[in-house]
């Protein structure tokens, strides 16, 4: 069977660790001066419906550099913006490339690729899940803290979004300590946390509190405010979510050390002030630096097997 990467809940906490184990072996023997040329005479399509700077352009240096090559599809390239039905797309798509990496809005278009396609589909985000974001953000969390995820305690401050989802995913499968904070109204999806609750070893808490969120925490996470696609709520959401501003107040009341994590792109002013992604405590950098490791380790494993 074709194995896709849709979401982290398709995995166990071993294969979602193994990732991230061959994502470091990747990045510190490339440092030695290693090239991992594992991915030469293949190829990946790449179908983007939404910007990216950071996904884009690591997956394409990491198929690059293992010595494969990419097709860049942007939303308006390909019939799929004339209505071709994904089956469709799917299938001849599976006749050209060994994998696709998906950018999208809804989670059932790359569950629908997946199904009539015979190769690998990568969710490279979706309105529900981000999970090749959260698998680095794991990774670059790891580096600096250097104890087991289960001894640490995580923060998620803001939308309950795509991003929140992921992270609720993960911390059910890998077994950590999650708690969140989000608006009312603005609360990660329910099914995914009703779901994730019943199988986690940890308690996954959900507050509307930013302070109570972040006073255990070892780690802070936080995300824009208004998504791709909810451009129109920009204004409104400003206003909600103003108390969940990630600042050097909020800050204060975290543990001594605790890091800051920012997917990227970050609105400076909004989700997070300029003192604190600029400040000692943000990793923001380092984990957009993994994401090309932790693509590299993906596309081995799913083109490869
Ligand atoms: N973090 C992230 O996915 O960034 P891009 O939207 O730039 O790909
Ligand atoms: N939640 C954000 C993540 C961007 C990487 C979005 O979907 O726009």
């Amino acid at each position: 069977m074709t194995q896709h990467l849709l979401s982290l809940w398709d995995f166990d906490k071993n294969e979602l660790m193994a990732y991230i184990e061959r994502a470091m072996i990747l990045k510190y023997e490339a440092k030695d001066g290693s090239r991992h040329q594992t991915l030469t005479g293949k190829t990946i399509g790449m179908i983007f419906e939404k910007p990216s700077t950071r996904t884009r352009v690591s997956f394409e240096s990491a198929m690059y550099g293992m010595g494969g090559q990419v097709i860049y599809l942007s939303g308006k390239d390909t019939q799929l913006s004339r209505n071709e039905p994904l089956k469709d797309m799917a299938r001849v798509m599976s006749g050209y490339v060994d994998a696709l990496v998906v950018r999208t809005f809804g989670q059932e278009i790359v569950d629908e690729l997946a199904k009539y396609a015979s190769i690998p589909v990568i969710n490279a985000l979706t309105d529900l899940y981000h999970p090749c974001q959260i698998l680095s953000d794991i990774m670059t969390v790891l580096e600096h803290k250097k104890v087991p995820l289960a001894d640490l305690h995580i923060a998620w401050v803001g939308d309950g979004n795509n991003m929140a989802n992921t992270w609720i995913h993960a911390a059910s499968r890998m077994g950590f300590e999650l708690t969140l904070a989000c608006p009312e109204g603005y609360e990660p999806e329910k099914t995914v946390l009703d779901e994730a609750r019943l199988q986690a070893v940890k308690p996954i808490t959900l507050t509307t509190d930013p302070r109570e969120a972040v006073e255990e925490a070892d780690i802070i996470n936080c995300d824009v405010w208004a998504s791709m696609g909810q451009e129109e709520e920009q204004v409104e959401r400003e206003k909600i979510f103003q108390p969940y501003q990630v600042n050097s107040d909020l800050l204060s009341a975290a543990k001594d050390g605790a890091l800051v994590l920012h997917c990227l792109p970050a609105h400076r002013g909004e989700e997070i002030s300029d003192e604190v992604l600029e400040g000692e405590h943000c990793v923001a950098w380092d984990q957009a630096e993994n994401k090309m490791h932790i693509h590299k380790a993906i596309l081995e494993e799913h083109i490869n097997g």
